[in-house]
């Protein structure tokens, strides 16, 4: 019997995971990139209490999964996240002092400390709307790249609110305060192409490319020593609030851990491809890593 040919892999067959929630889909790569996707579409990705639960859960695991190299944090549907639910998380747990101290524990748990501190490369692909608490998780990532379409906005003032949570911190960090007074006390909204303008992404493209060449980003991170890019990225965050003398100090530790840390002594391998071997120029490339 002649065989049928066989169809070509569906993307699921290429991104299956063993992470099962409700309001959250992990899809994993078999190349070590992780899709981590807010998943309630017919809400805007709207933050529950649920989600958040879920968000910690997955960020915990994907923490300390091998099989996650770098993580790409993004919404199902038109939106990237529609900030907090107020109806389930602001209403519906107005009358429950546990239920809401446990919901805002996780909320801050995933968006900040859980991101922040996420031991591998992280990139915010922001595909849609994405208001309010939705901002913090993209401020979080290391880096974000946006569709020229997507829309932003720090909304809270528009329903009679302050940018609480640590919005009000988050949009401090990454625009300037000019930018941050004026979209928070306006509640006006922003595009991808301003975001970027103004830095709040790295990037903007097209929606059309936005999965690609947000790939192409993950797949440049994934190329380089992954205990370098963590020791690079918990340093560079770290600097910021320092002196120069603590800043001096921290990265010379840093570096000496670093050194002991990295299993494939990346440093030493990196001189010896360049100064002996002649095989790569580091200003304009990552050394190989299978040698
Ligand atoms: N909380 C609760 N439900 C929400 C939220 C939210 N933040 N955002 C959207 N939804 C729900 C809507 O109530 C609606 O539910 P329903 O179908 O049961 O009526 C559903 O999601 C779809 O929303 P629409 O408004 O119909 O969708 P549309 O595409 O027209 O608009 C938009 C999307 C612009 C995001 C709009 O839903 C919106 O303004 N949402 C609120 C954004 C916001 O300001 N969030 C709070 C930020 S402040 C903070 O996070 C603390």
């Amino acid at each position: 019997m002649t065989k049928k040919p066989t169809a070509k892999k569906s993307v699921k067959e290429k991104t299956a995971s063993k992470y099962k929630y409700n309001n959250v889909l992990v899809e994993q790569r078999k190349d070590g990139i992780t899709f981590l996707i807010l998943n309630r579409p017919e809400k805007r990705n709207a933050m529950s209490p649920e989600l958040h639960h879920e968000m910690d859960d997955a960020l915990e695991r994907l923490a300390v999964d091998s099989n996650t190299k770098v993580l790409i944090l993004t919404g199902a549907g038109k939106a990237f996240c529609a900030g907090q639910d107020l109806k389930t998380y602001f209403r519906g747990l107005s009358n429950d002092p546990v239920a809401r101290s446990r919901a805002a524990a996780a909320s801050e748990s995933w968006r900040s400390y859980r991101l922040i501190g996420f031991p591998k490369p992280t990139i915010a692909m922001v595909n849609g709307f994405v208001f309010g608490g939705g901002l913090t998780p993209i401020v979080s990532c290391d880096v974000a790249i946006a569709s020229h379409t997507a829309k932003f906005g720090i909304s809270e003032i528009n329903w009679g609110h302050i940018p609480g949570g640590l919005v009000g911190w988050n949009v401090n960090q990454v625009m300037s305060f000019r930018d941050a007074m004026w979209y928070s006390i306006s509640g006006d909204t922003f595009n991808g192409k301003e975001a970027a303008a103004m830095k709040f992404v790295n990037f903007s493209v097209s929606h059309a490319k936005l999965k690609s060449e947000t790939l192409k980003i993950a797949r440049k991170l994934l190329k380089k020593n992954p205990w370098a890019i963590r020791y690079t990225k918990e340093a560079i965050r770290s600097v910021r609030d320092m002196n120069m003398e603590q800043a001096a100090d921290y990265l010379r530790c840093k570096s000496d851990a670093l050194q002991r840390v990295d299993k494939e002594q990346g440093r030493q391998e990196g001189m010896r491809q360049f100064l002996d071997e002649k095989s790569f120029r580091p200003g304009v490339g990552t050394y190989n890593r299978k040698k």
